[in-house]
C-alpha cells in the first residue's frame, strides 16, 4: 500500500521525509521518492526499489528544502520504475497519491484532447496534469485543488506542494486515511499516525471528502462541500505502535473503514484498470479449461467468502462449484478428480481445519490454490498456487476487511477462469473489470450509512433474535451477518436463503423478531420481495438493504431501508457487507461487549 508523508518544516526536510517513510515500510512498497521546494522551483528525487536507493539519490544530489513531501508506492497502475515513482511533478506542482482514480481514462482522454503529453502510466498524472492545467491559467493552488478534486471519482488520498509558496501544501482524502500532524511552528501531513510518530504526537484524522491546507501556522479541513469544518486533535504516544486504532474506538471499526483502501489495493494487484484486463499476479499451473469441478474450502467468514465465490464462478465461468466447511471435508473423505481445483481461503492462513483440507487435496493429486493474507503462513506455504489478499493485519477477531479483500481475489478469478474456458468475450470481461474497479469508491459511499445503522443498532440490541434473508450471491451474506451479529453482540441470528423461509423459519416471525433482508436490485430482486411480503403479513419487522432503484420497487409496511449505492455488477457483496458489518458492530457496542475480542473466540483457530 503506498505512504505519504508531507513536511512543512523549519530544517531541511529531505532526511526526515525518508525516515518518516521508513516507517510506512510495513504497508509494502517498490519505489519511493521525494519532492522539495528549494528556494522558488520543486525539486525531486526517486527511486525504483527500496528506501535505500532513494537514500543514495540523495546523497548524490542533496536536497536542501524546508518543505516537502515523500511516497512509497505499490504499483497499481503502471511498472515500479523511477519514472512511475512518486511525487509526480511539473514546474508548478508536485503530488503523491494512495489509492485509485477510477475515471483516470476518461479525464486522461480529454487533457490530451486540449494538449496535454503524459509522461508516465500512472493515474496519478492525471490528478497532476488537471492541476497544473489550470495553475498555468493563473488560478491559485487552493482554488486550482478544489475544481479539480470535483472532477475526480474514485477512492485516494492525496498531497500537494506548489513552486513558489512555500509555505503551503494541500491534502485530500477520499477513501484511504490521512492524517494532520500538529507541531510547534511545523505542520505534517500523513497516511497514518505511524508515519506522523517521529514528528509530533497531536493528529487530527481527515474524514471522507475532506481536503486540507496547511500552512506552519495550521490547517483549515474543507469538508466535500467544501464548508470549513473542525476535525478534533487527538493525543498519540509518540511511539505510535505499527498497528493502532488511529482515532477509531475498536480495531474492528478501523478495520471496516479501511475496506475501500484495502479493497482498491486488492484489486490493483489483480486487475489492469489501463487495459482493462484481469492479470493474476502468477501464472497458474493449470489451463481453467481442463478443470471440470472447482472445490472450495474454508471455515467461517472465510467460507461465506467462497460461498458468494460459488455463484461467481458457476455463472461467469460455468464450471460446477462445491463449497464445504473445511471440518466436514476433511473427513468426509470426497472424491477428487486428479488434475480438478481445489481453492482454500483463510485470513490467518493457520486454520487447522483449513490446513488439513488443503493436506487431503493434495494427497487427492488436484491442483490446490490459496487465497490468504498472511503470505508466509502454512497454508501458503502448502499450497501450489498462493492468491494474496492485501487486508494489511487485521486485528479485531471479527473478520471484516479480509473478508471483503478474499471476495475481490475471488471475483477477479472467476473472471480470468471465464476467460479462459470462453465463457466470457473481451468486452464482457472489460464491462466485467468496470464493475470491479468502482467497487472501492462505492464501499466509501455505503459507509456514509453508518449515522442511519448506529440508530438502528439501538433497536436491534433489545431483541433476542434475529433473522438474515437473501437469494442468490445475497444468500451468503445473509449467513455473513447472522455470524456477525452473534460473534460480536451474543444475540441469537440464523441466515437463510430467502425462499426457504416457508419451509420451516417462517414459523418463528412475529413482531418481535427483525428480520434483515438483504437485496440489491438484482435479477432475484422480485422474488425476495415476495418473500419479504410473507414476513410484513405476519408482522415482522424488516430492515430491508437494497438501492435506490430497490426502495422504489420494494413497497412493503413497516419497513427500514437502507439505501446504498445503485450498481449494475454481480458484484454487490462487497459493498452490502459494509452495512452488515456495521450493524453488527454497533449493536455490540450498544450491548457493551468486547467488540474486538468477544468471549470464547480466538483471531487464528489453530486446533480442531
Ligand atoms: C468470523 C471469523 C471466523 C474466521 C474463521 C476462519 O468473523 O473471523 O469465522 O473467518 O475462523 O479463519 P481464517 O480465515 O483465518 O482461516
Amino acid at each position: 500500500m503506498c505512504g505519504i508523508v508531507g513536511i512543512l518544516g523549519k530544517a531541511p526536510v529531505a532526511e526526515l521525509l525518508v525516515d518518516s517513510l521508513k516507517r510506512l515500510e510495513y504497508r509494502g512498497y517498490d519505489s519511493a521518492g521525494v519532492a522539495t521546494l528549494e528556494g522558488d522551483h520543486l525539486e525531486r528525487r526517486r527511486a525504483e526499489g527500496k528506501l535505500k536507493n532513494l537514500e543514495k539519490r540523495l546523497q548524490a544530489e542533496p536536497l536542501k528544502g524546508h518543505t516537502g513531501i515523500g511516497h512509497t508506492r505499490w504499483a497499481t497502475h503502471g511498472k515500479p520504475t523511477e519514472n512511475n515513482a512518486h511525487p509526480h511533478g511539473t514546474d508548478r506542482v508536485a503530488v503523491v497519491h494512495n489509492g485509485i482514480i477510477e475515471n483516470f481514462r476518461e479525464l486522461r482522454q480529454a487533457l490530451e484532447k486540449k494538449g496535454t503529453v503524459f509522461k508516465t502510466e500512472t493515474d496519478t498524472e492525471i490528478v497532476l496534469h488537471l492541476v497544473d492545467s489550470l495553475l498555468q491559467q493563473g488560478i491559485k493552488p487552493v482554488e486550482a485543488v478544489r475544481a479539480a478534486l470535483s472532477e475526480l471519482r474514485g477512492a485516494f488520498a492525496l498531497g500537494f506542494i506548489f513552486a513558489g509558496d512555500d509555505d503551503l501544501m494541500i491534502g485530500a482524502r477520499n477513501g484511504p486515511p490521512l492524517a494532520i500532524g500538529h507541531g510547534d511552528g511545523e505542520m505534517y501531513l500523513g497516511s497514518d499516525a505511524i508515519a506522523l510518530g517521529p514528528f509530533t504526537d497531536t493528529i487530527s484524522y481527515l474524514e471522507d471528502g475532506d481536503w486540507v491546507v496547511l500552512t506552519r501556522k495550521g490547517a483549515t479541513v474543507y469538508d466535500k462541500n467544501n464548508a470549513i469544518v473542525h476535525r478534533d486533535a487527538v493525543k498519540h504516544s509518540a511511539s505510535t505502535s505499527l498497528v493502532d486504532k488511529a482515532n477509531y474506538r475498536h480495531f474492528m471499526a478501523k478495520e471496516i473503514h479501511e475496506q475501500p483502501e484495502v479493497v482498491g489495493h486488492t484489486l490493483a494487484r489483480y486487475v489492469d484498470m489501463a487495459s482493462e484486463r484481469v492479470t493474476l499476479p502468477v501464472q497458474l499451473p493449470f489451463d481453467f479449461k481442463d478443470i471440470q469441478r472447482i472445490s472450495i474450502t474454508a471455515c467461517g467468514t472465510a467460507n461465506y467468502a467462497g460461498y458468494v465465490a460459488k455463484y461467481w464462478f458457476e455463472r461467469l465461468a460455468r464450471v460446477p462449484v462445491e463449497i464445504d466447511i473445511a471440518s466436514e471435508f476433511r473427513y468426509r473423505e470426497a472424491p477428487l478428480r486428479k488434475g480438478d481445483l481445489a481453492i482454500f481461503i483463510s485470513q490467518s492462513g493457520e486454520t487447522a481445519d483449513t490446513l488439513a483440507a488443503l493436506r487431503y487435496a493434495k494427497a487427492e493429486g488436484v491442483h490446490t490454490l490459496s487465497v490468504v493474507n498472511v503470505p508466509t503462513s502454512t497454508i501458503a506455504r502448502e499450497s501450489e498456487t498462493v492468491l494474496q489478499t492485501l487486508a494489511g493485519p487485521e486485528i479485531g477477531v471479527a473478520s471484516t476487511k479480509a473478508f471483503t479483500c478474499q471476495l475481490m481475489v475471488l471475483a477477479s478469478l472467476a473472471v480470468a477462469a471465464g476467460k479462459a474456458r470462453g465463457e466470457l468475450s473481451d468486452e464482457d470481461e472489460t464491462k466485467l473489470v468496470h464493475g470491479l474497479v468502482e467497487i472501492p469508491r462505492l464501499m466509501a459511499a455505503a459507509l456514509t450509512l453508518e449515522p442511519q445503522i448506529e440508530k438502528l443498532a439501538r433497536d436491534i440490541s433489545k431483541s433476542k433474535d434475529v433473522l438474515y434473508l437473501g437469494r442468490g450471491t445475497s444468500y451468503p451474506m445473509a449467513l455473513e451477518g447472522a455470524l456477525k451479529l452473534k460473534e460480536i453482540s451474543y444475540i441469537h441470528a440464523e441466515g437463510y436463503a430467502a425462499g426457504e423461509l416457508k419451509h420451516g423459519p417462517i414459523a418463528l416471525i412475529d413482531e418481535n423478531m427483525p428480520v434483515v433482508v438483504i437485496a440489491p436490485f438484482d435479477r432475484v430482486f422480485e422474488k425476495t420481495v415476495s418473500n419479504m411480503q410473507e414476513v410484513a403479513a405476519r408482522g415482522g419487522n424488516i430492515i430491508l438493504m437494497t438501492d435506490a432503484k430497490g426502495a422504489a420497487e420494494a413497497t412493503v409496511d413497516s419497513l427500514v431501508t437502507i439505501v446504498l449505492p445503485d450498481m449494475a455488477s454481480a458484484f454487490t457483496p462487497m459493498v452490502y457487507a459494509i452495512p452488515v458489518q456495521l450493524l453488527a458492530y454497533h449493536t455490540a457496542v450498544v450491548m457493551g461487549t468486547d467488540v474486538d475480542q468477544p468471549r470464547n473466540l480466538a483471531k487464528s483457530v489453530t486446533v480442531e
